[in-house]
């Protein structure tokens, strides 16, 4: 194979992979980011005239190459199985006040979704997930009509706890309009349409692209919404869906407001903090009110009941913190197991272990001072401690990877358990969760917490 200045992304991987080179070495010797030679090797970008000639020069630099390809791992294998100090980390994460109420109330919230109905109140849950959105307004009232979910293993876990819903259909786009009559005419009157389309579109970690298929899934929503003429209409994204634009520069929030208003909604959109309701996790997030125009009622959003704590937020409750959540769990190190199936630590290599193991809280192994201890490369929010007694970073569907972004534990060395994780998302321990782990991560990492879900719930059964 030539290697020249038409080389492809394939072919450098190719080449690469043959010299024994990883992309991390590739960068070191060339000097082109390893982010660049990743999207080139991947095809998704061309590799400027300057950079592929260095990567080439690179490469063909045999003592070069032969220097980083068979250098030593500047790791030194450790056991940590008696690492120091242990007990010390072991006494601090002890059980703290707020933690018995903020179980007892997750406990208190599943009896409350599965207590009988009374109030005759409904709901229809569209791109459920695993249902945190749809267990708040359970657990506040409403019966859950049906639901739309495209993947099965979420749908599996959402049949599980909500067994009485319509399972109206997989993939929103694929329900005819036909289909989407006789389930209506199945299902009945609805209170309340609810549902978060993915956010992967509007996301700044995703690309961000206005001609994203995804950012145009609230149309399908919006369908829905014109075969039940609910009462009214809630749509949650994520925040930073507010300055994302269209096509034509217009600002898509502005688009779904305009939609819902030519749909016969008054319609206006609230930016919420979960930490803000009682949820102990900072997790911005954006939600869109509708009402139908024949109703007194205007779109609005419950006011906050927690704040800092401080003299700035007189009458409100202090946020809960990463603490209050979980420090009743079993102490776990990397690799360490409990009687809970949901709380498990993945094994951590035991470098990786080294740069964190006396990294503080809130800091990065990347912030350590000796260049040794450091990852190779990547972003200090990666490799990142959380602070036990404040609210948790926002749980994402990659919580139990350690290189993830703040998805270290406060006081143990590893990343975030499942139980830790649908914690802090407020799911209570005796919501099931069936299927593989990986599908477990995404439908807790994906969801509306329960908590705020309620407390949103609750107000709108009150303008109902
Ligand atoms: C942000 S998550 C919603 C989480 C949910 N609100 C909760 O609280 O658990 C978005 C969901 O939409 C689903 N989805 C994506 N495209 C879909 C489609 N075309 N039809 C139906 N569901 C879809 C995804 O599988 C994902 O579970």
């Amino acid at each position: 194979m030539t290697i020249d200045r038409m080389t492809t992304g394939a072919q450098l991987r190719q080449r690469r992979e043959r010299l024994g080179l990883s992309q991390a070495k590739l960068a070191e010797i060339s000097g082109v980011s390893q982010h660049l030679l990743s999207a080139f090797e991947l095809g998704k970008v061309a590799l400027a005239a300057p950079d592929l000639a260095v990567t080439l020069d690179a490469i063909r630099d045999s003592d070069q190459v032969m220097a980083v390809s068979t250098r030593t791992k500047r790791y030194r294998e450790r056991c940590y199985s008696e690492p120091p100090m242990l007990a010390a980390r072991v006494a601090k994460a002890k059980p703290t006040r707020g933690n018995p109420g903020y179980v007892a109330l997750l406990r208190e919230l599943h009896a409350a979704h599965c207590a009988p109905k009374t109030a005759d109140l409904s709901a229809l849950s569209l791109f459920s997930g695993c249902g945190g959105f749809s267990l708040g307004f359970s657990a506040a009232g409403f019966s859950i009509k049906g639901f739309v979910e495209r993947e099965e293993p979420l749908r599996a876990i959402y049949r599980q706890n909500f067994s009485d819903g319509v399972e109206i259909g997989a993939d929103i786009t694929a329900i005819s309009d036909g289909d989407l009559a006789a389930r209506a005419a199945e299902i009945g009157p609805i209170d309340v349409i609810i549902g978060g389309p993915p956010c992967q579109g509007f996301s700044l970690s995703g690309k961000r692209k206005v001609d994203d298929p995804r950012n145009q899934l609230f149309r399908h929503y919006l369908r829905f919404v014109d075969m039940f003429r609910p009462k009214m209409a809630v749509l949650e994204n994520v925040r930073v869906l507010t300055s994302m634009r269209n096509a034509a520069g217009g600002l898509v929030r502005d688009d779904i407001r305009a939609e819902f208003g030519r749909h016969g909604y008054k319609v206006d959109f609230f930016e919420v903090n979960a930490k803000d309701y009682g949820v102990p996790q900072h997790r911005e997030r954006v939600l869109f009110v509708a009402v139908r125009n024949d109703l007194p009622g205007h779109p609005s959003m419950p006011a906050a009941t927690h704040g800092s704590g401080g003299g700035l937020f007189p009458g409100k409750l202090a946020w809960r913190t990463f603490a209050d959540a979980c420090s009743d769990l079993a102490y776990l190190e990397s690799g360490g197991r409990s009687s809970d199936s949901l709380h498990e630590a993945v094994s951590h290599p035991s470098h990786v272990i080294e740069w964190l193991w006396d990294v503080p809280e809130g800091s990065s192994a990347h912030d350590n001072s000796d260049p040794q201890m450091r990852p190779p490369s990547g972003y200090n929010t990666t490799y990142k401690r959380q602070v036990w007694n404040e609210p948790a970073a926002t749980v994402q569907t990659t919580f139990g990877m350690i290189s993830g972004c703040r998805n270290v534990h406060p006081v143990a060395t590893r990343a975030l358990t499942i139980r830790e994780a649908a914690r802090l998302q407020s799911f209570p321990d005796t919501y099931r969760f069936g299927g593989t782990l990986g599908c477990i991560r995404t439908g807790i990492g994906n969801a509306v917490p329960p908590l705020l879900a309620r407390a949103i719930a609750m107000h709108v059964r009150r303008m109902l």
